[in-house]
């Protein structure tokens, strides 16, 4: 093929994700110069700012580029009098030979005191997510997926901030836009940004699954994914099926389980990443993949984000891909009840009793208390593997939302220790964490009936949150256990984090990771 054919072909194709004229002649002009592809390529670059816009300092890589592209990017903002507001990006055409288009992207303050600014985030990384997603999504706008990222002083959150905020769910879409290739500009910190884009590629398969329709996300559907994908790293997933559930003995599980005709699996799922005698982790997920409420069914008006009830067991088995991608020295194991939760002839009714595990027994008030049953039953199972830390995610309870809305997830922990860790690993990833208490005024409520050894909502009115986790605890296996109550944090607007867009967030995926490599460290 003729070299200036080829270059026609080239840009039709590329020109057809470009509206403005002039700027199909820029493109058009420049890759008839060049012989590379170089106008395909993109590259995300920082400028630091102050709260007005002005006061802007060059990034070295933004330095670099500017240099390489004829000072083009000084000059520009010399017109603009020096002002780019931070989140906001400017497009630079046919100016760089290596790029084709620039995105430069205000990224905030370079120096933020975090101690003064209790914002329970790490301001400066949660500032360059934003300017990367903000950057990345910029380009992808122009027909531009092949994208380079500048480091911008912390390559992990670099990567973060393009690998989330570029992400978007289109599995049901009949003609989906191309999935963006990422790369770090001039492979600066490599190590830093690999961690990055294993948490968030990971973080981003948890919003998948948890996003994914209920029809096609069933127990089964979800643990032939999970096979799939963690056998492919080499981690041993077991799918247990409802006999194995009736040998055991799990009432909770099986009770929630039988008002649908999806069967109930349970993964068993083990990382063996440190050695034979080092005791485990234990992740604990909770995995409704919908929940209708049952017979105590749930009002209509938003019932299809129940489809995501899972979003506890997604956010385990990414997690667990993260620690293996990262060849993590420690070992977890993973386990996820599954099932729905639905109302029919068979389903459980108010007022049922049922034996979890354990031999206790529990009074069903209500059949969208779900949750709290089959993680009663997983809870229980967790305490054979006499775990260093057993640690549970739920989308348990709509209180959540009603006490701090989508801002952070409701951690329940025995101990300060295990607490300062989240915490930090929270502060650390963006995902932010708020205590809350596990005291006996909750566990009184669901306790001292004559009939039954717990009722499964208790007698208070108010602390919904704190009602269930004390539910929970008298299934914990001994030792640390922390509760993370994920349901305010399940869906965002995507307007409290630019790099989150709106949707089933999968959050706290990249925490959840951040914790178990700070746990590992500390055995070492
Ligand atoms: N899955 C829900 C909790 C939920 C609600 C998660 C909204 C995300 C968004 C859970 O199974 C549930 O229905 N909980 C009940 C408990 C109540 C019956 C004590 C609730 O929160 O209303
Ligand atoms: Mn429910
Ligand atoms: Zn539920």
């Amino acid at each position: 093929m003729a070299l200036s054919t080829m270059y026609t072909y080239r840009s039709t194709q590329f020109l057809t994700h470009l509206r403005n004229p002039l700027l199909r002649i820029a493109i058009d002009y420049n890759c008839r110069q060049c012989s590379t592809n170089s106008y395909k390529k993109g590259v995300v670059i920082g400028v630091y700012v102050d709260d007005e816009g002005k006061n802007i300092k060059l990034t070295p890589s933004a330095e670099k580029i500017n240099q390489e592209s004829n000072n083009v990017i000084v000059k520009a903002l010399k017109i603009g009098n020096g002002f780019l507001k931070k989140g906001k990006s400017r497009l630079f055409y046919n100016a760089n030979n290596k790029y084709g288009t620039i995105a430069l992207v205000g990224i905030g303050k370079e120096e933020i005191d975090s101690n003064n600014l209790d914002d329970g985030v790490d301001v400066k990384k949660q500032n360059i997510r934003d300017a990367t997603a903000i950057g990345s999504r910029s380009l992808m706008d122009c027909g531009i997926y092949d994208i380079d990222v500048s480091e911008m002083g912390d390559s992990e959150s670099a990567a973060e901030g393009a690998i989330l905020g570029t992400w978007k769910f289109q599995e049901y879409k009949k003609k989906q836009d191309p999935t963006p290739k990422i790369s770090l500009f001039e492979n600066s910190e490599k190590n830093e940004w690999f961690c990055g884009v294993a948490k968030s590629t990971a973080q981003n398969w948890s919003r998948k699954l948890a996003e994914s329709a209920a029809n096609y996300m069933t127990p089964t559907l979800f643990s032939n994914e999970v096979q799939e994908v963690l056998g492919k790293q080499g981690v041993n997933v077991v799918v247990h099926d409802k006999q194995w559930a009736e040998e055991k003995k799990m009432g909770g599980l099986l009770n929630v389980a039988k008002g649908s005709n999806e069967p109930l699996a349970f993964l068993e799922i083990n990382y063996s990443g440190g050695c034979k005698n080092q005791k485990p982790i234990v992740l604990v997920g909770k995995g409704v993949t919908f929940d209708s409420g049952g017979i105590s069914i749930k009002p209509s008006l938003s019932m299809g984000e129940m489809r995501a009830d899972m979003m506890g067991a997604a956010n385990v088995v990414a997690a667990i891909s993260a620690i293996a991608e990262l060849k993590v020295p420690i070992n977890v194991i993973g386990l996820t009840p599954l099932c729905e939760n639905l109302p029919s002839s068979n389903a459980l009714k108010p007022g049922d009793v049922i034996v979890a595990m354990n031999g206790k027994s529990i009074q069903v008030d209500n059949t969208d208390a779900e949750g709290r049953l089959i993680l009663a039953d997983a809870l229980c199972y967790a305490a054979t593997f006499e775990p260093k830390v057993t640690l549970d995610l739920a989308t348990l309870t709509g209180a959540m939302m009603v006490a701090i809305g989508g801002a952070a997830t409701g951690v329940f922990s025995k101990t300060d220790n295990v607490w300062n860790d989240v915490k930090s690993a929270g502060y650390y990833t963006g995902d932010r964490m708020w205590r809350f208490p596990l005291w006996s005024y909750y566990s009184n409520l669901i306790k001292g009936y004559t009939g039954f050894d717990l009722d499964n909502i208790g007698k208070g009115k108010g602390g919904g949150a704190c009602t269930a986790a004390a539910f929970l605890k008298e299934f914990a296996p001994p030792g640390e256990w922390v509760h993370m109550d994920i349901a305010g944090v399940m869906k965002t607007d995507g307007k409290d984090s630019p790099y989150i867009s709106s949707g089933m967030s999968g959050k706290p995926t990249r925490a959840l990771v951040q914790l178990i490599l700070d746990i590992s460290k500390k055995t070492e």
